[in-house]
Order: structure tokens, then C-alpha cells, then sequence
């Protein structure tokens, strides 16, 4: 059995909320006696893109006890992202951020699908021709999980299908070159969700700093989109069967 635990839209920023949301999250996991086979953030990982966020979450996010994996959002900033989390000062700065885990019995591709200086998402060709060199050098047989922020479908709230990742043809058409792909794994909605894209499930995680109240929870004011402290933070398992099959669960933290 494989389990990856998926958190996302933890927006650190200064505030001690969106920090002891994020710290309760990252502390329930460190607690727990299974050893995970990894962690993801799917992006907005730092809400403003600042040196001081980033700085803040490898020191309390990527020092988990298990592996941690984070993909940049669309308030993330890529040169910083790199920088900070990474370590890395590469010639091109603002290049996508793409990352592969290799682990036993599965591989874990997370994808940069943010678009500087825009809230909507797109692959570009860069991460299109690298996941499909990562998928190609997989064993057959090796489930993939294909990590991103932006879902490539519709949820059904009008405001994040406004902003979801667009040109998702050209996903959809790797997918079909490449059965071993299990799922697609993302965030950016702010709520739990499943639906499915290029026969394959879309496992979004729910937010850490906040949900995103779905239209039928909406009272109609257009600033009532959102619980903050009503809802605890939350986040998703994803549990590897080893006769192939996959189950989410999805936990809500208590923060004390
Ligand atoms: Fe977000
Ligand atoms: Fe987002």
C-alpha cells in the first residue's frame, strides 16, 4: 500500500492564522506513526510570493519528518519559489518549476501549470515535452501521479472554472499516449473534490487557509464566497492499493 498525503492552498503569508492553520496540518502528519510516501502541496504555497513566506514554509512545511513535494500556484512566484524552496539559482529564473519523485512502486510528476502575473493555468510546452519524457522513462506497469495547481476540468464553481487550467487538449492527448497514469492530483478550487479528465479521476485537495463556498452555499452577495474559521483546515489521502486500485480519503485538523 502506497499513501500520499495532498495538502494544498496553504497561503502562508504573515498572519498568524494562515501559519498556525498550516503549522496544525504539517504537525498532525509529523504525529502520525505511518511514514508517508509523500507529501504534495499543490501551489499557493506562499500567498504573496514574498522571500519571508517561503522562508517560513521550508522551515515549518518541507522540515517534515516524511518527503515533501510543493508545485507553485498562481500566487506563487517562480523565482522565489526556486530560490527558497529549491535552492537552485538557474540561468532562467522564470522557467516552470517541475519536479519528479521516483519511489518505490509509484512516480510522482508535479507539474508547474502556473502563468506569471495570471490567475488561470496552462502547461507550456516546456512541462508538456518534460512530463512526457518522465512518462516515457517510467517502467509499465508504474502508476503515475501527474500533479498541478490549476484542475483541467469544470468543478461547477463558476468563479475557479473562471480560472481552471486552460489549452488542457494537449494534457488530455499525453494522457492517452500514457495509460500509466493513474490521476491527476490539484488545488486552487479550495474545496474537496473528484471529477474526471482524459478517463483518468481528478483528485482536488480541499484548502488549508480557507474553502470556497460551492453556488448552492452562496447567499447571492458576491462577497460571500468563502468559509474562513467556520471550517477547519483539510487535506487528502490518496492510498495506492496493491492491486492497482485508488481511494481518496479526505481528514479535517483541529487547530489549537
Ligand atoms: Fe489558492
Ligand atoms: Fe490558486
Amino acid at each position: 500500500m502506497i499513501v500520499i498525503a495532498h495538502l494544498s492552498d496553504v497561503h502562508v503569508d504573515a498572519s498568524a492564522r494562515s501559519r498556525a492553520r498550516t503549522k496544525a496540518t504539517m504537525e498532525f502528519l509529523d504525529s502520525l506513526a505511518y511514514d508517508f510516501e509523500a507529501v504534495i502541496v499543490t501551489g499557493d504555497v506562499a500567498d504573496h510570493g514574498l522571500e519571508s513566506e517561503y522562508e517560513w514554509i521550508r522551515e515549518h512545511v518541507l522540515s517534515s519528518r516524511h518527503p515533501v513535494l510543493t508545485c507553485p500556484g498562481n500566487h506563487d512566484r517562480r523565482d522565489v519559489f526556486r530560490r527558497v524552496l529549491l535552492g537552485e539559482e538557474p540561468a532562467a529564473p522564470e522557467a516552470p518549476v517541475n519536479q519528479v519523485l521516483r519511489g518505490d512502486g509509484f512516480v510522482l510528476a508535479l507539474c508547474d501549470s502556473s502563468v506569471p502575473g495570471k490567475d488561470e493555468g496552462f502547461l507550456e510546452e516546456e512541462t508538456l515535452a518534460w512530463l512526457e519524457k518522465e512518462l516515457a522513462r517510467t517502467a509499465e506497469g508504474t502508476p503515475v501521479f501527474v500533479g498541478f495547481h490549476h484542475p483541467p476540468a469544470e468543478l461547477g464553481i463558476p468563479f475557479v472554472d473562471g480560472i481552471r487550467q486552460f489549452g488542457e487538449d494537449r494534457l488530455a492527448a499525453v494522457a492517452r499516449r500514457h495509460p500509466s497514469i493513474a490521476a491527476f492530483l490539484c488545488g486552487h478550487a479550495h474545496t474537496a473534490a473528484v471529477t474526471s479528465f482524459a478517463e483518468r479521476p481528478v483528485l482536488v485537495a480541499p484548502g488549508v487557509v480557507s474553502m470556497s463556498k460551492l453556488p448552492w452555499e452562496q447567499s447571492g452577495d458576491p462577497q460571500d464566497y468563502v468559509y474562513k474559521d467556520e471550517m477547519a483546515p483539510s487535506l487528502a489521502f490518496h492510498v495506492l492499493h496493491d492491486d492497482g486500485r485508488l481511494t481518496t480519503h479526505f481528514r479535517s485538523v483541529p487547530v489549537r
